[in-house]
């Protein structure tokens, strides 16, 4: 099933995105990342250590200098410069120097800490990514961004920093909770909007199928999500232009995640801040009113949220504010101009917002409608 996605940086080729349904293939890549002399630290938090630590260890054992887990406690309130100063400690303890590898064996929070701390550590070491959740495998871990939160402010301090390879195991997807799942699916269908409106159906039709979890179904999807991604990050590595996109749904998605504090999973957020920027393209002409309603209703099949109670949201269009996907003081937002056709546009105003987040808001909505 190995199938491999070339990612150039800067037009050169820089690292492949390998694609397997097992972790025993990861031992084919040892030759290029020439681990013989290499220490290795496997990063990984609390959940997965328990799933996939242990095998990941004993893989790399005998075939390395040394071996190493450093754990911390899953969730996003650990993505922060604390986490990162336990990793440098722990580096330093275990004699790490600048030709050691990290290995980032987790979903967002994990690749992108271990990202940064890769960046960072003796102003940089090399790092493989093992994303094991569907948002990593699809956004994440592909791109190079890395970061923490900092604050009440998310991926606020960050490194853009290439892994040297991306080795994704599908039959990761098999074990995730659904909730954890479907949260994939709202990058999923994001990226789909963003690009590409015959992928968008060719989801709408295998729904049964991904939401079964067929694995020859998923490794279609992941690889498809994936060459778009790869296609806007190759032109914009370091987000001047185009790769805003990739943000569609994120300015109202990150600011309901604070709001909520983080009762919410990512792609919920996404899929929520996906129906706001699609309402705010049809209060522009830019969408029709059949073409929002199909956009917001077809997050529904993978349980995705369409409305959220529980907010105010005068306080989540001024979360807005603190997030970094800002213009000249302007907010850069991403709207749609159709399904597969997205747009950078800085004329939208806290009003359009309020009345999108307005339009979220649960309250007594007659569903039937
Ligand atoms: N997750 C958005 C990006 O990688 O640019």
């Amino acid at each position: 099933m190995a199938a491999r996605l070339p990612i150039n940086y800067n037009k050169k080729p820089c690292y492949d995105i390998v694609y397997a349904d097992n972790f025993r293939e990861l031992i084919l890549e040892f030759e290029d990342l020439e681990i013989e002399s290499r220490n290795i630290c496997i990063v990984t938090d609390s959940n997965v250590e328990a799933l996939y630590a242990t095998e990941i260890k004993s893989l790399f054992e005998n075939h390395c200098r040394k071996v190493v887990i450093f754990s911390f406690p899953a969730g996003e309130q650990h993505k922060t410069l604390n986490t990162v100063k336990d990793a440098y400690t722990f580096l330093i303890q275990q004699g790490f120097t600048r030709k050691d590898l990290l290995v980032a064996l987790g979903g967002g929070v994990v690749g992108d800490l271990t990202g940064y701390t890769a960046a960072t550590y003796l102003r940089g070491i090399d790092f493989i990514q093992i994303p094991t959740t569907l948002l990593s495998q699809v956004d994440s871990s592909i791109g190079g961004k890395t970061g923490v939160d900092f604050d009440q402010y998310k991926n606020m301090v960050g490194a853009f920093y290439m892994p040297k390879l991306v080795y994704i195991n599908l039959s990761t997807l098999k074990d995730l909770e659904d909730r954890q799942f479907f949260s994939g699916m709202g990058e999923v269908m994001k990226s789909a909007l963003i690009k590409d409106a015959v992928f968008y159906e060719w989801i709408i039709t295998n729904m049964y199928e991904i939401c079964e979890r067929n694995l020859i179904t998923l490794e279609e999807m992941v690889i498809k999500t994936d060459q778009i991604k790869k296609a806007i990050v190759e032109k914009d590595p370091t987000e001047k232009g185009e790769r805003a996109l990739l943000n569609l749904g994120h300015t109202i998605g990150h600011a309901i995640e604070k709001a909520k504090n983080f009762e919410l999973a990512h792609g919920e957020c996404v899929a929520l801040g996906c129906v706001a920027a699609a309402f705010i393209s049809k209060k522009h002409k830019l969408l029709s009113d059949d073409e929002f309603y199909e956009i917001r209703d077809m997050f529904v099949p993978f349980y995705l949220p369409i409305t959220v109670d529980n907010i105010n949201p005068d306080e989540i269009v001024k979360l807005t504010k603190s997030d970094k996907k800002m213009d000249a003081g302007k907010i850069k937002f991403i709207l749609l101009k159709k399904i597969g056709k997205a747009v950078i546009d800085t004329t939208v105003t806290e009003e359009d917002m309020l009345e999108a987040v307005k339009e979220l808001y649960y309250n007594e909505v007659d569903m039937t409608e």
